[in-house]
């Protein structure tokens, strides 16, 4: 499997939520009869998620991966070349907001979740707005049919989940995984943050643990079933 070491503040690190995220992709979208052809990342990092679920898959679609960091793009590359996927996996170094995105049946992305005042933090980019959920909803605003995200429970899941609610999305199917507050969101900065937003029910953890979950949002008249009531509940839980 696909791990390299890079320095923390330079490019997004961590194996056990990269891994998590790849886990996700291939058991909730790649690996499903109805498989997309064409998918869009928000936010590649070194590429390692999506490397390591083409290795694992049959998917013969692409991805269209976006990265704003030019180094972690450069990673993503060499990588994607070095597993000679170079014709199922496209890394842009653009903001996905500024691209011209390419018609896309899922959209797929381990967003940025830090929940902060400012963008003042380890890596700038990592920053999810006040309650770490800022770009999530701004993924969930795009009209896609079928999203795969990332939602943490110290990043206001309830609020999130409702907030697809209202854009016209169920959620559709989701795996949950506890995850240990690594580098980025032990930064002093972030987790007093993340203290305050417990004060007020928008942030569920317990010691040093919190629960990362990957969800398909679907647009309603696409989905039979909604499991939002479940998800909220198990990640408000601890
Ligand atoms: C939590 S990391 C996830 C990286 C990788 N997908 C993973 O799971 O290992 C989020 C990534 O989004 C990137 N990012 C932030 N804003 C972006 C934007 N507007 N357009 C594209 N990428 C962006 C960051 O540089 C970072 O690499």
């Amino acid at each position: 499997m696909l791990t390299s070491p890079k320095p923390l503040k330079d490019v997004f690190y961590c194996p056990e939520e990269s891994n998590f995220y790849s886990h996700c992709l291939e058991n909730l979208v790649l690996n499903q009869c109805d498989s997309p052809k064409v998918i869009v990342e928000f936010g590649s990092g070194d590429g390692s998620p999506v490397i390591n679920s083409l290795m694992r898959t049959r998917f013969n679609g692409t991805i269209h991966g976006y990265e704003l960091n030019t180094l972690a793009g450069k990673i993503a590359e060499s990588n994607i070349q070095e597993y000679e996927l170079t014709d199922r996996y496209i890394i842009h170094n653009s903001s996905f907001f500024d691209a011209a995105l390419p018609r896309a049946e899922y959209l797929i992305s381990n967003p940025p979740y830090l929940p902060s005042i400012d963008d003042n933090i380890y890596q700038p980019l990592l920053h999810g707005g006040r309650d770490g959920s800022e770009m999530a909803r701004k993924l969930l605003s795009m009209g896609y049919e079928n999203l795969l995200l990332m939602l943490s429970s110290y990043s206001n899941p309830e609020g999130l989940i409702n907030y697809a609610i209202a854009k016209g999305y169920s959620v559709a199917s989701f795996l949950v995984s506890p995850l240990t507050f690594g580098y980025y969101s032990s930064e002093p900065k972030v987790r007093n943050m993340i203290e305050e937003l417990r004060k007020n029910r928008m942030a569920f953890y317990s010691g040093n643990i919190y629960l990362l979950a990957g969800v398909v949002f679907k647009k309603q008249s696409e989905s039979k079933t909604d499991l939002s009531a479940e998800l909220i509940q198990i990640m408000t839980s601890l």
